[in-house]
């Protein structure tokens, strides 16, 4: 039986917690470490959302944003050349996709990582400790995500760390058959799988191995490194796990594990480890509530239930003193709170956040769906929830692929995505909340409230910066697709946010394929785009052209003339008045004060990203540069944006990046 289990299984995984596991029979640990077949009766240190479910150490649960460690219960006063071995299953939330991994870790204390991150952080580390020498930390990493920051080679690899998450050696998962050829393995299958370390404290070499459960350990080591644990490590240590899970998840468990400070490890006992596997795929089965108690049958002895009393009073301290901590932490700082609060997205607490979707919460209605404000009742922070229904099950899948990409997205002008949360066919999309609503609003507002060109310039600074970073810094190009007003949000402080990036292209995967929906707003489309129905970096530039214009004269892209009723393109109604040498009469009347020489840096810069042929748009780093004024905007006269690409005089104006007009859709193409 299991006595103190369930009691871990139900505490807010927000809390870090330790419990330790104490059983008569494991008291003892000898200079030569341990084996563990199984945790029911391990000595183990655990917190976060780690816990005990059956016989097998269950890491993460298949939360999202999530961290949970373990360590050997007590620490180890001198390790030197140490070797362990251990077997592990990763069970990704949906079918083929996991989010982040797991890592066996020699920390100098069991706390150490009790501040650490999720995400791309794996529970280890946190943005302001990573890198640093004072971390004394060592650790094997099974990475399941492709993170750029860290020179991650691909989303599938097995690392050595010292202090950081930047490997000083990895590869990608697998191993080296006996007749010496490299087989690969996926992390994520699902499948137990058993890793060897073992370190040499004369040579300061050590080897990691993977291999399929039950196939012997690799002749040859998949990573073999030199590290000097002696200048890493205090002497006193303790070994462990951490894992960690982002906006995609997976059930990251452990079978078994044996470990010995000063030698070779003893060797698992896999008739046992058949069991606790048999436990892993129950636990998978029914999720992540594992209730132990009714597992476990009906005999509980008096003495039990005594350990379950005081195991109870215990654990009732424990938590109101992580609440007293976790509360004083969260006041001081906002940041830990954002980054673990998505892993608490049931569609439950999305419900209750928004009284139940109720109309009066509702802020919009946009080409995907409803948008809702949210208060989350955890962690009191204002969020917009957005309802999207995937128009098939194939699209649903792709639909979270992508998202999770824009999971990643950081930048400070665009909405964070904060997760998400599946209910039935439906997508929850939890984003940041924008108290001052959408640019739009205010530039075309009923109201009086406008805003004055010190912002407007500062938004349109903003959002080219925000465009960039999508097209350019990014691992992968991402196309926005619908740059328009009403998809800039702005923040407590009037800064421009993009938001929606790439719902665009997402929302038609779930459509027939041979059917190209032409996604955008009347007045943004570049020309080649209504022609062959390509969204590319080009298309981006044209409607953020049309957009500077827009914020600059306050005027929409399309508006109907009031003498003939006759529709007017923005851009031709500026050129119109460029060409009668009335170029800054087009700003806004509303502004009474303005710089010239930034209207007119914006007006014509607007003309020339929205210039009828792809190739004489500049792209968004050298818009970037005539904005903060790095670069001087060439002198190009009006006529310039009537020439074709035909034209002889056009070659000699060419001022664009090579790669602005190159067709790169979106999200899944590379650079
Ligand atoms: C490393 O950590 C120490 C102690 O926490 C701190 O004083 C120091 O500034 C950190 N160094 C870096 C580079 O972050
Ligand atoms: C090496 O062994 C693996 C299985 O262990 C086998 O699939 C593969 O074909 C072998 N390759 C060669 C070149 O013998
Ligand atoms: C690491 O692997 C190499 C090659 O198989 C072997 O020679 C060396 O002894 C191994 N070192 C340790 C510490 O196991
Ligand atoms: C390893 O580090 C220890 C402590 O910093 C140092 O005394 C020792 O000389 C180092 N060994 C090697 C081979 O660099
Ligand atoms: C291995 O485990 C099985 C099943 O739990 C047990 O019967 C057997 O005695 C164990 N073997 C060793 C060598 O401990």
């Amino acid at each position: 039986t299991h006595p103190a289990i369930p009691e871990t299984t139900m505490l807010p995984h927000s809390l870090l917690l330790c419990l330790l596991f104490l059983t008569p029979t494991s008291a003892s640990y000898a200079n030569d470490g341990f084996a563990y077949d199984g945790f029911s009766h391990a000595m183990l240190l655990i917190d976060g959302v780690a816990s005990i479910a059956g016989r097998a150490l269950m890491l993460t649960d298949g939360a999202a944003q999530s961290v949970g460690h373990a360590y050997y219960g007590s620490r180890f006063d001198s390790i030197s050349s140490f070797s362990t071995t251990f077997v592990f299953i990763i069970t990704p939330s949906y079918s083929d996709l996991g989010g982040y991994g797991l890592a066996f870790t020699i920390s100098a204390t069991a706390d150490s990582l009790l501040d650490a991150l999720p995400s791309q952080y794996m529970g280890i580390f946190n943005s302001q400790n990573i890198g640093n020498v004072t971390n004394h930390l060592f650790a094997v990493e099974l990475d399941t995500i492709r993170n750029s920051e860290f020179g991650d080679i691909d989303a599938n690899h097995v690392g050595i760390d010292v202090n950081t998450l930047v490997s000083i050696n990895s590869h990608t998962a697998g191993y080296y058959t006996p007749n010496g050829t490299f087989s690969p393995l996926s992390l994520i299958s699902g499948k137990p799988m058993q890793v060897w370390v073992d370190y040499d404290d004369n040579s300061h070499h050590v080897n990691v191995s993977l291999a399929p459960y039950l196939e012997e350990k690799p002749q040859r080591p998949l990573l073999s490194s030199t590290v000097n644990l002696t200048s890493i490590l205090p002497s006193s240590v303790y070994v462990g796990f951490a894992s960690a899970t982002g906006t995609l998840s997976s059930i990251h468990s452990i079978i078994g594990w044996s470990f010995n400070p000063n030698g070779e490890a003893k060797p698992l006992n896999y008739s046992a480890l058949s069991g606790v596997i048999q436990d892993v795929r129950r636990n998978d089965q029914s999720g992540s509530q594992v209730q132990l108690g009714a597992q476990s049958g009906s005999h509980i002895s008096g003495g039990v239930i005594t350990t379950v009393v005081i195991l109870s009073v215990f654990i009732t301290i424990v938590i109101i003193i992580a609440l007293y901590v976790y509360m004083k932490k969260a006041r001081k700082s906002g940041e830990w709170e954002i980054d673990c609060g998505s892993s608490s997205f049931t569609y439950k607490d999305l419900a209750a956040a928004t009284n139940g979707f109720s109309d009066r919460m509702l802020l919009g209605k946009g080409g995907f769906g409803k948008v809702y404000k949210g208060l989350l009742q955890n962690s009191k922070q204002d969020v917009a929830i957005k309802r999207v229904s995937p128009e098939s099950k194939q699209g649903m899948k792709e639909f979270i692929a992508e998202i999770t990409i824009l999971g990643h997205l950081r930048h400070r002008n665009l909405v964070q995505l904060l997760g998400y949360s599946r209910h039935k066919s439906e997508l929850l999309l939890v984003y940041d909340y924008m108290p001052n609503g959408s640019l739009d609003r205010v530039l075309h507002g009923q109201d009086k409230r406008t805003v004055d060109w010190f912002h407007r310039f500062n938004i349109i600074k903003g959002i080219a910066s925000g465009l960039c970073y999508l097209h350019e810094d990014w691992e992968k190009v991402v196309i926005h697709r619908d740059i328009k007003a009403s998809n800039v949000l702005l923040d407590n402080e009037m800064n421009g946010r993009l938001g929606d990036f790439g719902l665009a292209r997402l929302h038609n995967h779930g459509t027939d394929a041979h059917t190209t929906h032409l996604a955008g707003t009347w007045g943004y489309i570049a020309p080649e785009l209504a022609r062959l129905g390509r969204a590319t970096k080009a298309t981006d530039v044209f409607a953020f052209g049309v957009f500077m214009l827009e914020v600059a004269c306050g005027r929409r892209p399309i508006q109907v003339n009031d003498s003939d009723g006759e529709p007017v393109l923005l851009t031709d109604w500026v050129v119109d008045a460029w060409e009668s040498g009335s170029l800054l009469k087009t700003v806004d009347p509303k502004l009474e004060d303005y710089v010239r020489e930034e209207a007119e840096l914006v007006l014509k810069l607007g003309l020339l990203c929205s210039h009828p042929v792809p190739s004489a748009r500049p792209c968004m780093r050298l818009v970037m540069q005539y904005l903060v004024k790095d670069v001087l905007l060439p002198d190009f006269q009006s006529s310039f944006l009537s020439l074709t690409s035909r034209d002889e005089e056009f070659g000699q104006h060419i001022l664009s990046c090579p790669s602005v007009a190159t067709t790169i859709t979106g999200l899944s193409g590379g650079r």
